[in-house]
């Protein structure tokens, strides 16, 4: 896996993929920490002059433009926490993304609208892939919370740029790479988040590494509701 610290960036164009799939309400970011965690990255390709195009998805749209899943509050959240202005686009591959190679100056930074607006995200679809890659010269994921999942700005866009892992993912991967091989015991792992259906594959590989697992968050009730226990209206 080759390191952000590896590639030449000085005047590139670089598409970052970053997972800001932030909690929001009527367009108000309750909690900004998974912007806050790709700042290294951030300020990284800012320090060493590279254009930077910020791509993420938030929600699950499906194909469809849903203006309360726009990227829009999230460029102006990454502007706040960066100190630096953040261009927002309202397409995706589209002549406004297009342009932003010649508009953007060393350093500087632009948003996609939401990736999930064009349904060939998912689909993972490879003339979307060369789309997005034809953005820039190098495609950098710092997407970890995203990164299992197999889109066309995840995965497919890696087979038309020169790739590499932003901080975030390079630090998640060491620290899983380390827990999965050589834990300290006791082990236990803490889970939360609300939707198992995607965490269930590693709930299995983690039960015989660890000491002890403890399942929190809106998660649980499935697992409560599955021991007979009411759950109301709770998230299974
Ligand atoms: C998440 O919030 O778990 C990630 O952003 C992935 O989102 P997804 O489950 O909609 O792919």
């Amino acid at each position: 896996m080759q390191s952000i610290t590896e590639c030449a960036l000085q005047g590139t164009t670089v598409l970052l993929r970053v997972d800001f799939n932030v909690p929001m309400e009527n367009g108000v970011i309750l909690d900004d920490r998974r912007i806050a965690s790709a700042l290294p990255t951030l300020t990284y390709l800012h320090e060493h002059g590279a254009k930077t195009i910020i791509v993420t998805h938030f929600g699950r749209p499906k194909g469809t433009q849903d203006p309360a899943l726009s990227t829009r509050p999230i460029a102006v959240r990454t502007s706040e926490l960066l100190h630096l202005p953040v261009l927002w686009t309202a397409d995706i591959v589209g002549p406004e993304a297009q342009s932003l190679r010649s508009v953007l100056h060393d350093g500087q930074f632009a948003m996609l609208e939401n990736v999930r607006f064009d349904a060939r995200e998912e689909a993972n679809d490879s003339a979307f892939a060369k789309e997005l890659a034809a953005l820039a010269d190098v495609y950098c994921n710092d997407a970890f919370g995203a990164a299992h999942r197999a889109h066309a700005s995840t995965a497919g866009v890696a087979a038309y740029l020169p790739s590499c892992a932003g901080f975030l993912l390079a630090q998640e991967i060491r620290v899983l790479t380390s827990l999965m091989t050589t834990p300290e015991h006791p082990f236990i792992a803490l889970l939360g988040g609300a939707k198992v259906s995607s965490k269930i594959g590693v709930l299995e590989s983690l039960l015989h590494r660890v000491d002890a697992m403890w399942v929190g968050g809106a998660m649980a009730c499935t697992f409560l509701k599955a021991q007979g226990y009411g759950v109301g209206t709770s998230l299974v």
